[in-house]
Parts: C-alpha cells; sequence; structure tokens
C-alpha cells in the first residue's frame, strides 16, 4: 500500500482528524478500510489493514470421526479485492506448515485433503495474499492468525453405498502401502498382503470393530519381493505368489517374525505384458496348490506352456500340470465350500487389427481341462465348440481383481452361494488416451445351476464406491470369521468391514407390497434400462462398447458427443424424429445425421448389422434415462 500517492487534501483531512483526535480522547474512530486501501493510512490504520483474519471453526477442542465434517471457516475486516486471495495452510502435527490452497471464499471442505491421512492433530491457518505471489512472507497482506488446530480420530467415512440393509464400517487403516491381499489366517486373524511383499497382522485387541493393532510380519529383508499378489496359508506355511514364483515364507530363527524365503516353483511367465503375472494362489479340497497365469500378451498369440492359464502343484511345487486354460488374465480364485473353483477374468484393452472391439470380462467356473477361449473367443457368445463360456459376463474393463464365494450366514440367504469379486476400475483405453469408468465397485454373481454341471450367473453392483469423493479402487474381499465381508481399497491402504442388520422379513414383505403397488410397466422400463447399460458398457455381439467413445461423466470429451441430458435435445435435432426415433437412427444409421463439430464416419458404422432389436429398444430406454 503506497502512501506517497495520497493526494494532498485527503492529508489535510487527515491532519485535521488527528488533531481533533488529540483533543478529544473520544472513542477511536472504526477505520473505513476501504477508503484505506485506495491509500488513506495512518500507522494504526495500516495495522489494522493488516489485521490477521480471524479462525471461525473448528474450534480447537474438535474432535472429528468423520472427514466429510471438518470444513474450515475463516473471516476478514474486509471484503477480498480481485487480485487478493486467502492462503490456506494444514499441516499434521509435526510437520512442516503445508499452503494447501488458494480461494476467495472464506471456508473450505477439507474432506479430499483428509482421505489419505491418518489419525491423529492437525492445525491450519489463513494469510491473505496477492493472487499470484509465490507466497513468501514478504508477500503477505495481512498478519497470520495464531493457528487452531482440530484432532482426527480414527475416523470413519462412508465412502461406498450398499443394498439397504447393510452398512460399511472402517476396519483397519494399513501400515503398508499398495495392498494387494487380505485374508484371514487359521487364528481367525486378519493378514494383508502388499505388493511390495510385506505382510502385515491387524488386530481388534479392545474389540470395538476397529483394528488399531499392527503387527508387521515380514519386512522383506533384503528386498526381494517383487509385485507380490497372491498369499495363502496351508499346514502351518505361509505361501506367497511374486514375480516368477511361488515361494514358502518362514520364520528361521523363531523370533516370531518371517525372514526366510523358500521359492516351491520359479521361471513362471511374469510382466511379459503389463501387470500379468502369476497371481492370486489358493489351496484346493485336494491339498494341491492353485494358482491363476496372466497372458504374455493383450491378446494372443501365446507363446508360453504356462501362460493363460491355471496351474495346479504340490504343496512343495512338484507335479505342475495345467489344470484348465483360456484366460486372459485369472487374478484371483475361489472355492465353494463344495470344492468347485471360479475365478474372474480381465478382458482385453489394446484393439488392433486383430481385435475390432472390446470384449466384456468374465466370471468362469473352472474345470479341469477346459479352455475358456482366450485369445480366440470372449464373454458368453464364446460358449461353442471347444471352448467353454463364462458362467457371466461384466462391464469390460472393470479390471475384476480379488474375488470370494460366500457361504457364511451373516447375509442374508439372497447372499447365500454366490460370489462377491473387487473390481479395481481401469484406466484401459480405446482410443488409448481415453479412460473407461467402469469397475471401482464390488459386484454380487448369483449361480444357478444350469443342469448340465455348470452355472449362469446373473451380476449386479453390491458397494459401489462414491466416485465423487475420489478415485477408489477396490482390490479385495474376503469373508471373516464373522461372516461379514471385508473389503480392501488399494489408495487409500484401508480395509472396510461390510455387515447386514437390516430385518429382511420385514423388508421382504413391504418390497413385497410396492412391488404390487407399482406399475408393471415402470418395472419393465427399469429392466430395459438396466438392459440397455449393460451393452452400453460392454457392446454385445462382437459390436464395441458405446462408453469406449461416449464418456458417462460430466465435462469428459471422448470421440463422441456426451450423452448426458440427450433426451432433452433429441427431439429438436431433426425435425419429424421424435427423440426415441432420433437415438435409434443415430445407432443404426449413424451417417443420416452428423452431431455438428464431428466428422461423419466417426461413430462405430455396423451396430445394425450386430445388435438385435431389442438390444437397440434396450440402448434406448437407456440412452434417453442418462441425465446430465
Ligand atoms: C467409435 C466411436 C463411437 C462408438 C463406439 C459409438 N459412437 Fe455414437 N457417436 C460417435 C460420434 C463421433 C458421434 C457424432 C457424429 C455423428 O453424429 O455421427 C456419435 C453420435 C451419437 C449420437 C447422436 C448424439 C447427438 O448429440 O445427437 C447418439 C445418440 C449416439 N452416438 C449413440 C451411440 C450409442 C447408443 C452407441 C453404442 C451402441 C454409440 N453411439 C457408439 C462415436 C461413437
Amino acid at each position: 500500500m503506497k502512501i506517497v500517492d495520497i493526494p494532498m487534501n485527503k492529508i489535510c483531512i487527515l491532519v485535521l482528524l488527528l488533531i481533533a483526535a488529540a483533543c478529544t480522547p473520544a472513542p477511536e474512530p472504526t477505520p473505513d478500510i476501504n477508503t484505506l486501501v485506495e491509500g488513506t493510512l495512518t500507522a494504526r490504520d495500516q495495522a489494522a489493514a493488516r489485521a490477521a483474519p480471524t479462525l471461525v471453526s473448528p474450534d480447537s477442542d474438535s474432535v472429528f470421526d468423520n472427514i466429510a465434517e471438518v470444513k474450515l471457516v475463516w473471516s476478514w475486516i474486509r471484503p477480498l479485492a480481485e487480485d487478493e486471495v486467502y492462503d490456506l495452510r494444514v499441516w499434521a502435527e509435526g510437520a512442516d506448515h503445508n499452503g494447501i490452497a488458494r480461494t476467495q471464499d472464506s471456508q473450505f471442505d477439507l474432506t479430499n485433503w483428509l482421505l489419505d491421512r491418518k489419525p491423529g492433530k492437525y492445525y491450519w491457518t489463513v494469510v491473505v495474499v496477492k493472487k499470484d505471489s509465490a507466497g513468501s512472507p514478504e508477500d503477505e497482506l495481512s498478519n497470520t492468525p495464531a493457528e487452531y488446530s482440530f484432532t482426527l480420530s480414527k475416523y470413519d467415512m462412508n465412502i461406498m453405498d450398499l443394498p439397504e440393509g447393510f452398512q460399511s464400517k472402517l476396519y483397519a487403516r494399513l501400515p503398508i502401502t499398495q495392498p494387494t491381499v487380505v485374508t484371514f489366517d487359521s487364528s481367525g486373524a486378519m493378514i494383508v498382503l502388499a505388493l511390495d511383499g510385506h505382510i502385515v497382522k491387524m488386530t481388534d485387541e479392545d474389540h470395538d470393530g476397529y483394528a488399531e493393532t499392527s503387527t508387521m510380519l515380514f519386512d522383506d529383508p533384503g528386498d526381494k519381493v517383487n509385485y507380490a499378489v497372491g498369499l495363502a496359508f496351508h499346514d502351518g506355511k505361509t505361501y506367497v505368489s511374486d514375480a516368477g514364483r511361488i515361494s514358502i515364507v518362514s520364520d528361521s530363527d523363531g523370533d516370531g517374525k518371517l525372514d526366510s524365503i523358500q521359492p516351491i516353483i520359479e521361471g513362471l511367465p511374469t510382466w511379459k505384458h503389463t501387470f500379468h503375472s502369476n497371481n492370486g494362489i489358493v489351496f484346493g479340497p485336494d491339498n494341491k496348490l492353485y494358482v491363476g497365469i496372466g497372458a504374455t500378451t493383450d491378446h494372443g498369440p501365446l507363446q508360453d506352456k504356462y501362460e493363460a492359464s491355471i496351474l495346479r502343484m504340490n504343496p512343495d511345487g512338484s507335479d505342475v500340470e495345467v489344470f484348465a486354460t483360456g484366460f486372459r488374465n485369472p487374478y484371483d480364485l475361489t472355492f465353494s465350500p463344495k470344492g468347485e473353483l471360479f475365478t474372474a477374468d480381465n478382458s482385453p484393452d489394446e484393439p488392433d487389427d486383430t481385435l475390432a472391439y472390446l470384449p466384456p470380462e468374465e466370471l468362469d467356473f473352472v474345470q479341469q481341462g477346459k479352455n475358456y477361449g482366450f485369445p480366440y473367443v470372449y464373454g458368453v457368445a464364446g460358449n461353442i465348440g471347444e471352448y467353454t463360456g463364462p458362467v457371466t459376463d461384466f462391464y469390460t474393463s472393470s479390471a475384476s481383481s480379488g474375488l470370494v464365494y460366500y457361504s457364511a450366514d451373516q447375509f442374508p440367504p439372497a447372499y447365500h452361494d454366490g460370489i462377491f469379486v473387487a473390481q479395481f476400475g481401469t484406466g484401459a483405453a480405446f482410443p488409448k488416451q481415453l479412460a473407461l469408468q467402469n469397475g471401482q465397485m464390488v459386484v454380487f454373481v448369483t449361480l444357478t445351476a444350469d443342469g448340465k454341471g455348470g452355472y449362469t450367473g446373473k451380476w449386479q453392483p453390491f458397494a459401489r464406491f462414491r466416485t465423487d469423493l475420489a478415485v477408489y479402487n477396490p482390490i479385495d474381499v474376503t469373508v471373516g470369521p464373522d461372516g461379514a465381508l471385508y473389503v480392501m481399497e488399494w489408495n487409500t491402504g484401508t480395509v472396510y468391514r461390510v455387515t447386514y442388520s437390516g430385518n429382511e422379513q420385514i423388508e421382504a414383505t413391504s418390497e413385497a407390497t410396492t412391488e404390487a403397488a407399482a406399475s408393471t410397466s415402470a418395472d419393465a422400463n427399469s429392466d430395459l434400462v438396466a438392459q440397455g447399460e449393460t451393452i452400453f458398457r460392454s457392446g454385445a455381439n462382437g459390436a464395441p462398447a458405446c462408453i469406449t467413445c461416449h464418456l458417462l461423466e460430466n465435462g469428459a470429451t471422448g470421440v463422441g458427443p456426451s450423452l448426458l441430458g440427450i433426451s432433452e435435445i433429441a427431439g429438436s435435432r431433426v425435425s419429424g424424429l421424435s427423440a426415441e426415433d432420433y437415438i435409434r437412427q443415430s445407432i443404426l444409421r449413424p451417417n443420416d445425421y452428423v452431431v455438428e463439430g464431428y466428422a461423419s464416419g466417426l461413430m462405430y458404422q455396423n451396430y445394425a448389422g450386430q445388435l438385435q432389436t431389442s438390444d437397440v429398444d434396450a440402448l434406448v430406454a437407456y440412452v434417453l434415462s442418462l441425465k446430465k
């Protein structure tokens, strides 16, 4: 603020004021800050203009167990000028001051910043700076108020939407990063494996439903373990599957910590194709070890005798055999109590001359000697000739990872004898730079015997992660000794416990009543919309998924225009065509009307040849339901 430019007449007024103030020890005049900023400052007023912002809330006694509630509020003596901003600083106890945001609001929602932070004490303060300043102390336009603090208890947060009657609660905040497997040992303790090989035990000593105590069982001395994605226990031994091998990890000196790695098999195909390796491991009722092996390519050709298969071997690694084959990347395996084996298989995501579209992912019922189609056929339509089709298809590139067969009693009967699959969600790309938005949820697959010794299945979303909050990537699921479902999230390194507390009896009755009351046509339409969503997200009959070009996120740009809110404009696109007819025509005869700004022929041209009329009906219903 410059004093030198003060015009003469104002100085006279100031002088008069000063004299008046000297003569009359009257109440101090409140400085008119807006005038002051224009440049008529006394020393005292200058100090007032530099007044520190007032921190309002939360006050320093606040304790939060829900990060969604942490909102910082402050005020200042005058409105900010256009080129001024609040510089908000937040830091954890013992850490450096950290400028986290510049804003002209006088409040800030801290939820996102806190998402991957640890419980503990946090401090915050606010100072006014010039918008484009570097933030050095001499750029500060106000004084800095003494910091406030608040405490984040072992916080919980509702990061997933579940069916009615279910609830999730934070069970563990892991002391490792990039967790890959969550399981329980024979004593009922939760054991977690990390990608870098660390193995940690999480226990809830005070039985309050939160595992506060962690014990590092294996910290990979010598850094020998890499890309560890499989963990199993058998006969008192701990087995780990990492890049190219499976090993028994044991405690050689009896100090209670694992320290020695004894490979039982080595040289398995690993990382020939990114992320593809020997994956999850499980022991069968036959006391044999089963492991899923990823393919060495995105979609062929085959070049290694063990790739793209599920191997079976003795616990010491002898007698290795290909148990079943034709998988692309079977990431995890699960046995039912009847001893039936299931896997979820990831689909290719690099289309080229030999692969025209992104096929769906699969849930497969794995039987000895069978071939599940990779790299020749994918999806239900592939249930032909020597190739066994899947139990069900998932949306393309959902990145199905951990899965578990549910046979406990904590969940209601509708969930018994089905399979939960964690779908990581992916950055798979078609065209390359576009990320698909499938996955990021846990799905549940119901199994129905098909009368021919196999199963057909239907899946539905079970836990949808709150993608409005952050990117969440569920990596594994397991069932605890208590029958609850434990869901592990990769980015935050957390495990959530999902339980059921609804009263199914009452719910079933009230649902039946509502259903009877609801018009049947509304039900039929919602079925149609659901069917349309499946085709939109994973394609059908060899035709590509619409989502590869029409992204479903507001503001995201794909190859094609956004279809969100299209029902509002579709009816006026072509005169004489209703909204419904226009969308039908856009799918079947894409070049009849080309949206402004787009080239003709960009949209996939052969839906008319590949989709059934009923597929198109479903797509039209779904596209019309898309809101902004
Ligand atoms: C290969 C990319 C691609 C795929 C796959 C694709 N589209 Fe398109 N789509 C486009 C492009 C580009 C346009 C704009 C140019 C045009 O009108 O032909 C478009 C236009 C449209 C329009 C008109 C939008 C408007 O604003 O008027 C609709 C409706 C539509 N597509 C629906 C679909 C549906 C449904 C599917 C899946 C069955 C699908 N599209 C698959 C690229 C694609």
